[in-house]
């Protein structure tokens, strides 16, 4: 048990961060997307601690976030096809998995022994600060304990997590709310998750359509795992109305205790996606949502529901 730190973005309080991180301590900062827990990628007891704070139960890759494609450079197989969607979508909710190069220095932790590494560049400025302060790669999974809620904002890091790290970063709530979009390119394109980038906006680049990797075919794990982003009531998808004693999460025209988007906006709904469950679920209520429509960002809102929804272990 230790106490942890509540940061602000201050440039003394990032320096305080940057050295927790590089002398092996979890710090827990936000992205664009959610709140990272972050471990220096290089030092293995480091990464290790991850899991235990998390209390996941197996080792899984895990993303590491640099501050710009030349940093990512030093660790992975480079192609025009990385460059292209690098420079299109860097900084940004985009994560490329590609091949670890020689004398790559990241732990096998990390990657879970993998030999491709999945390295993502955010979009959030003090995440930004504080990749460079640190001058390492840092691994972070979503801040939160393994199966529950993704964190939005620092309290739901510190509900879950606090006597477990060393600090948190707190600069307000996140701007994207669904994890980034995970792209494997190590072989020919293909969707491992998708996330904050819609699949479109990737196909618009590539110029040909994304082939989704295929329901439960292999490594990927926590984002991968049928229960996950649960609440601890039950959730019920595609509820035109709420049974008798459900909380409704709705979306557009159809209203409930708490509406994603009253304008039927995705990328609203998605930045209110985990911060609404974590609301709900605070009640203690099974929660029935209203249809998301799966195009764009949507398809990352019902992956998330899907799983919140999924019958648990
Ligand atoms: O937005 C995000 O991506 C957030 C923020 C903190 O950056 N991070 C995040 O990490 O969602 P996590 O650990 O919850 O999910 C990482 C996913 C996992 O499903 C993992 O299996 C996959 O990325 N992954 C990581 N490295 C991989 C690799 N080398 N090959 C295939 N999948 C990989
Ligand atoms: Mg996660």
């Amino acid at each position: 048990q230790t106490e942890t730190l509540r940061l602000t973005p201050s440039p003394a309080d990032l320096e305080r961060a940057a050295g927790l991180l590089r002398a092996g301590e979890l710090v827990a900062f936000p992205t664009e997307t959610v709140y990272g827990l972050g471990a220096d990628a290089t030092n293995g007891t480091a990464v290790a601690a991850i899991y235990t704070a998390k209390g996941r139960p197996s080792f899984n890759p895990l993303i590491a976030h640099v501050p710009d494609a030349e940093a990512a450079r030093a660790h992975v197989e480079w192609s025009d096809l990385a460059e292209q969607l690098a420079a299109a979508f860097w900084p940004g909710p985009l994560t490329l998995v590609l091949p670890l190069k020689p004398g790559h220095g990241i732990s096998e932790l990390t990657t879970a022994g993998l030999p491709t590494l999945g390295v993502r560049v955010p979009d959030q400025p003090t995440a930004q600060r504080l990749l460079r302060a640190v001058g390492r790669p840092v691994a972070a999974p979503s801040a939160n304990p393994s199966g529950r809620i993704s964190p939005t904002t620092a309290d739901h890091v510190l509900a879950g997590l606090a006597g477990r790290i060393a600090a948190v970063l707190d600069d307000g709530p996140t701007e994207v709310g669904v994890e980034s979009t995970i792209l494997g390119l190590s072989d020919a394109p293909v969707l491992l998750r998708p996330g904050g980038v819609p699949a479109e906006a990737i196909e618009a680049v590539l110029g040909h359509p994304l082939p989704r990797r295929a329901g439960d075919a292999a490594i990927n794990a926590p984002g991968q795992l049928r229960s996950h982003y649960a609440p601890a009531a039950p959730v019920r998808l595609n509820a035109e109305a709420p049974g008798p004693g459900e909380l409704f999460l709705g979306f557009g025209t159809r209203d409930g205790d708490l509406n994603l988007s009253p304008g039927g906006d995705l990328a609203e709904a998605a930045a209110h996606l985990f911060g609404y469950l974590h609301r709900l679920d605070a009640r203690g209520a099974p929660i029935a949502v209203a249809p998301i429509p799966e195009t764009g960002l949507g398809a990352a809102i019902n992956d998330r529901l899907r799983r919140a929804a999924a019958p648990r272990d």
